[in-house]
């Protein structure tokens, strides 16, 4: 079957809501009932500061995460799209909106361990009419064993998904032979209390602990060695990865955007890497085991 055409060109004038004021934000087609329901839209379907940010982020990733769908849909597949972290599922209902609804097929799974705002997800999708969405109150962790979601998925998202949420995502996504995860983490506390642990001794084993030794630093640098591991990690097991802004730095802090698409190349050297910079920064025992380099968990399954 052939891929479905995506809905708008760059650049084009979106609908002109109720109120006669006309958003370029919109895509044409994109429904604005829906972005009434999720408060995007305020109810005379105006956008206010915060929403508009909100848009954007998503409406930005959409144009990541097309192509990989429209991929995916050749040849009559259905695609799957796991969303971690969904919280009102703002992701999940507008790829459905601008994707899943038009191919008539495939699938998207919100995951979320609030269990008001699944409840939410779950009557907004019925109101909508939105039959091909599920929404799970699990933690991601949970996600990974659960009988609701099928062995395979092709695409797992995590749009900042809280804390080490991004790491069950990807070992949800190693587990489920993703072909694609697209990953905007959050905050991240683990490695920066790790580097904060072991600061004396590192300050006077190397110059290069002044990268972390004032506070501010420690936590940014935290950040920075998280999301370095996680890309090293994908690459070691058989995914091509691309690092890049969601958003300009003006509308959010948290906007690295990690986009891993598998191609079945298992990079050795960034294995290699990856254990020297565990073993650089002393954090082979708090992490070496989710990075793969002790026990079973991190051999990533055959795709
Ligand atoms: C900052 S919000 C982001 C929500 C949504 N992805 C977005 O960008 O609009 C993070 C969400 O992740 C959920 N969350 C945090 N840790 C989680 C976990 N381990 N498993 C599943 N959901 C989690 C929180 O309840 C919250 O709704």
């Amino acid at each position: 079957m052939k891929a479905p055409q995506a809905k708008v060109a760059h650049g084009s004038r979106g609908p002109v809501p109720q109120g006669g004021a006309e958003l370029p934000e919109l895509r044409a087609g994109q429904s604005v009932g829906l972005l009434k329901e999720l408060h995007i839209l305020t109810r005379d379907g105006r956008l206010n500061q915060d929403s508009r940010r909100k848009l954007k982020q998503v409406q930005h990733l959409f144009q990541f995460i097309e192509p990989l769908l429209q991929e995916l849909s050749e040849d009559g597949h259905s695609p799957t799209l796991a969303d971690h972290g969904a919280g009102k599922s703002y992701l999940g209902f507008i790829l459905y909106d601008l994707y899943f609804k038009a191919l008539g097929r495939g699938h998207i799974y919100g995951i979320e361990t609030r269990a008001d705002l699944v409840e939410r997800s779950r009557a907004l999708a019925e109101r909508l009419g939105f039959g091909r969405m599920s929404f799970l109150n699990l933690s991601v962790a949970e996600s990974a064993q659960a009988g609701e979601l099928p062995d395979h998925i092709d695409v797992v998202t995590a749009l900042h998904a809280c804390d080490t949420a991004t790491d069950d995502a990807i070992a949800f996504g190693l587990l489920k032979r993703a072909r694609a995860m697209v990953l905007v983490p959050c905050c991240q506390a683990e490695v920066a209390a790790c580097l904060r642990q072991g600061k004396a001794l590192q300050l006077a084993r190397t110059p290069l602990a002044e990268l972390w030794r004032h506070p501010l630093h420690t936590r940014e640098l935290g950040s920075q060695i998280t999301n370095v591991l996680r890309c090293l990690y994908l690459e070691a097991s058989g995914y091509q990865v691309t690092v890049t802004e969601l958003v300009g730095w003006e509308h959010s802090m948290k906007n690295e955007l990690i986009i891993a698409r598998y191609t079945g190349h298992k990079k050795r050297a960034a294995a290699e890497r990856l254990r020297a910079i565990l073993e650089e920064f002393g954090l082979e025992q708090a992490l070496g085991v989710r990075f793969g380099l002790q026990g079973s968990s991190a051999a990533p399954a055959a795709i």
